[in-house]
């Protein structure tokens, strides 16, 4: 496995095996590694198979966190990552810095170039978290004119981000190819993420609410009369089911078109949910299609 802090190397190795017609799928992490991270790297070596290059960046993206959020304390174990990336078969991992992603120009002038969704990202959390959506965008576009990737997988644990992404890559013309890969879950259902760590045990027994109560809406939908529930009643027993069987406190649960985001007026299979809440200090989030039989 190679690897490169340098943007400027990263970018001639990447337009080097383009030139010599080399399939490249980028798989954008922040690290603290896990499963969820691996199937991602599974997903990208499918796509460019045996003779493509693989490349997982890490990197913890300042400009996604707002003030007060958990930038500083964000989980990082580079060394157990390298071992994970070696063991997966990634061809190079890229781990970039702060001073050159975000970089002055030499006359002084600090970094002030952004990208910026402006419809995808009104809501969910782009309304609990007004700035982080122009940070990923910010930060994914870079990658990819770094990485220069045919394909780039992305969780749909994170579906609005996933989403907003693919948005970006058509509207801004990248020639690349989104993968969109299922949550992976705990054995008790809790989706797999990173931050994850911050649970403390007491905690962790309580996060599958979230989880819990989107098995629920799939029920309540199921077996509706006409196959529809109104937003607002489903919306009112699960976060009941969410409080009551957990110390949680719920930032959202919307109903929405899973393309264009949209929320729904009445909930049926056809529909996504999302859902954030907050337990203690940690605030988790999850998603899955109403619809038991979606791939993710
Ligand atoms: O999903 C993440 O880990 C991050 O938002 C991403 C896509 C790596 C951008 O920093």
């Amino acid at each position: 496995m190679k690897l490169t802090q340098s943007l400027s190397r990263m970018q001639q190795t990447a337009l080097k095996w383009r030139s010599e017609g080399i399939k490249i799928a980028l798989v954008p992490t922040m690290g603290f590694l896990h499963e969820g991270h691996l199937s991602l790297m599974r997903h990208a070596r499918r796509s460019v198979g045996r003779k493509g290059k693989v490349i997982t960046s890490i990197y913890v993206n300042p400009t996604q966190f707002g003030p007060g959020e958990d930038y500083g304390r964000y989980p990082r174990d580079i060394r157990a990552d390298k071992t994970r990336c070696r063991e997966m078969g990634v061809d190079m991992l890229f781990l970039p810095d702060n001073a050159s992603m975000y970089p002055s120009s030499s006359s002084g002038l600090p970094y002030s170039c952004f990208v910026k969704e402006k419809r995808l990202t009104s809501g969910m959390e782009g309304a609990s978290r007004p700035t982080h959506f122009e940070g990923v965008t910010t930060v994914v576009a870079k990658l990819f004119l770094i990485t220069q990737p045919h394909y780039s997988v992305f969780g749909a644990k994170d579906f609005q981000q996933a989403r907003v992404i693919e948005k970006m890559t058509s509207d801004l013309n990248f020639p690349i190819q989104i993968i969109i890969a299922p949550t992976l879950r705990e054995a008790d259902g809790l989706a797999m993420s990173s931050r994850n760590k911050y649970l403390s045990k007491p905690e962790r027994l309580q996060a599958p609410a979230l989880w819990n109560a989107i098995q629920s809406a799939r029920d309540s939908v199921k077996n509706a009369n006409n196959g529809f529930i109104p937003v607002n009643q489903l919306r009112k027993k699960l976060i009941k089911q969410i409080t009551q069987s957990a110390d949680m406190e719920v930032d959202y649960i919307e109903f929405f078109d899973s393309e264009t985001l949209v929320p729904v007026k009445k909930v049926s299979t056809t529909a996504r949910m999302a859902v954030a809440a907050r337990l203690g200090a940690v605030r988790l989030i999850d998603n899955a299609s109403l619809d038991p039989a979606s791939p993710y």
